[in-house]
């Protein structure tokens, strides 16, 4: 009897045609013995290599491949809104192609743009097919659209070559997974404050200044504390964006000010602050009671600066604090962000540039660089922001370990 960490937990397998899919087979093997429910679906070529009854008995549910049966037209959206986690192993360059394009005419790729839950896909296929521009290109635009792709091993491949493009092993996906949806509670019994969203800085009642901060990374970082234990005070400015784990209160504010004070009640409470707030760095010297007239060819505004959060909260920052921030920079990235660590006394910040694409404000997408106070440094490559959020939250975990 293996252990049940991933009870409960709904997991939807597709399954492409490559000879690697024999190996999903024993991924449904151990996804089952967690504890998971599975389902599988498989493209109609993938039904060439592994039978659908083989599924269907590991799973203890039906396989499904017919994007159309009489009884189950509508299977698509069901599926999608099933699963807690869709994985698409062994993902063919075919099934690549056709989901960076939309394409809808298998069920595995309609069931791909119905799900709202989060897609991975594992990828197999020959070392040249893998390095093709058109892969590149595809696996790209996945990724921009939220899509993780898990890593390719490299070794000896069905067709004699040898290189990068073989599957990942069941084992290895079998932790991500457990990684993903039963992560450890490190953060139990502690209190995690986190700034996020854009601030907005009236000038009359009907207009302000603001940023394009979507308050997208923030959030991300928000849920993904509270899965991992952490009780969050969520300081969000106005933003679209919203948390989804009941394990964060949102304490929504509107200016600078705001926001400081807000900050500043909770935070002498939390072990970690995460500063991913794009906070307006002035605001007009006076906000006007009526609406500003329109009058001659030029308007000057008066601003006067607002106060810098990260860097007052990390002058009163306890030994036991570890606190992380941001830093959005167009130049000289690295430079200035170390300058800003040491500045506002942070344990570690996360640098993005808008030189990066798929970086920054807006996207679901980003590309950082951890910075840490010990002096070490961390480049990672374009990920979803929810992604970037665990591996914030990988680091914030190990830092906390190391405070006293
Ligand atoms: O100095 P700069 O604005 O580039 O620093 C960015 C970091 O400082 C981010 O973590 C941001 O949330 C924080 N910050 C703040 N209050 C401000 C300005 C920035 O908390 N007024």
């Amino acid at each position: 009897m293996g252990n049940t960490s991933l009870a409960g937990r709904k997991i939807l397998l597709g399954v492409s045609g490559s000879i690697a899919a024999y190996k999903t087979v024993f991924l449904t093997r151990l996804l089952v013995r967690e504890g998971a429910e599975v389902r599988v679906i498989m493209t109609p070529s993938a039904a060439a290599f592994v039978s659908p009854l083989t599924f269907s008995t590991l799973s203890r549910n039906p396989t499904r491949h017919e994007l159309m049966s009489e009884s189950e037209w509508h299977n698509h959206v069901e599926l999608g809104l099933w699963a807690d986690l869709f994985v698409i192993v062994p993902a063919t360059a075919h099934t690549l192609s056709g989901m960076a394009e939309g394409r809808c005419d298998n069920l595995l790729l309609a069931v791909y743009l119905s799900a709202r839950c989060p897609v991975w896909v594992a990828p197999a296929m020959d070392l040249d097919m893998w390095s093709h521009p058109a892969t590149r290109r595809n696996m790209a635009r996945l990724v921009a659209d939220g899509v993780r792709q898990i890593d390719v091993g490299d070794g000896e491949l069905a067709s004699g070559l040898s290189g990068p493009g073989r599957v990942a092993e069941p084992e290895a996906l079998l932790e991500e997974i457990r990684h993903f949806l039963a992560p450890a509670p490190v953060f139990e019994g502690m209190e995690v404050l986190i700034t996020a969203g854009p601030t907005r800085e009236a000038l009359d009642p009907v207009r302000f200044l603001t940023n394009h901060s979507s308050g997208k990374m923030g959030v991300a970082l928000a849920d993904e504390m509270a899965r991992r234990g952490a009780r969050v005070h969520l300081v969000l400015g106005p933003a679209a964006a919203a948390p989804c784990h009941p394990g964060v209160e949102t304490i929504p504010v509107v200016s600078a000010t705001e926001m400081m004070e807000a900050a500043a009640t909770v935070f002498p409470r939390c072990r970690i602050a995460i500063f991913a707030a794009a906070v307006a760095d002035y605001r007009p010297a006076t906000t006007a009671t009526g609406k500003i007239k329109k009058q001659g060819d030029s308007l000057s505004l008066e601003l006067v600066k607002n106060p810098d959060i990260a860097a007052s909260l990390g002058a009163r920052k306890q030994k036991d604090q570890v606190l992380a921030g941001f830093a959005l920079e167009t130049d000289a990235g690295e430079e200035e962000a170390r300058k800003k660590l040491k500045a506002k006394r942070l344990d570690l910040i996360v640098l993005n540039t808008l030189q990066d694409a798929g970086a920054g404000f807006g996207t679901d997408t980003n590309k950082v660089t951890f910075l840490t106070a010990d002096n070490k440094t961390r480049r990672f490559g374009l990920k979803s922001k929810k992604e970037v959020a665990a591996d914030i939250a990988d680091e914030l975990a190990c830092l906390v370990q190391a405070a006293p």
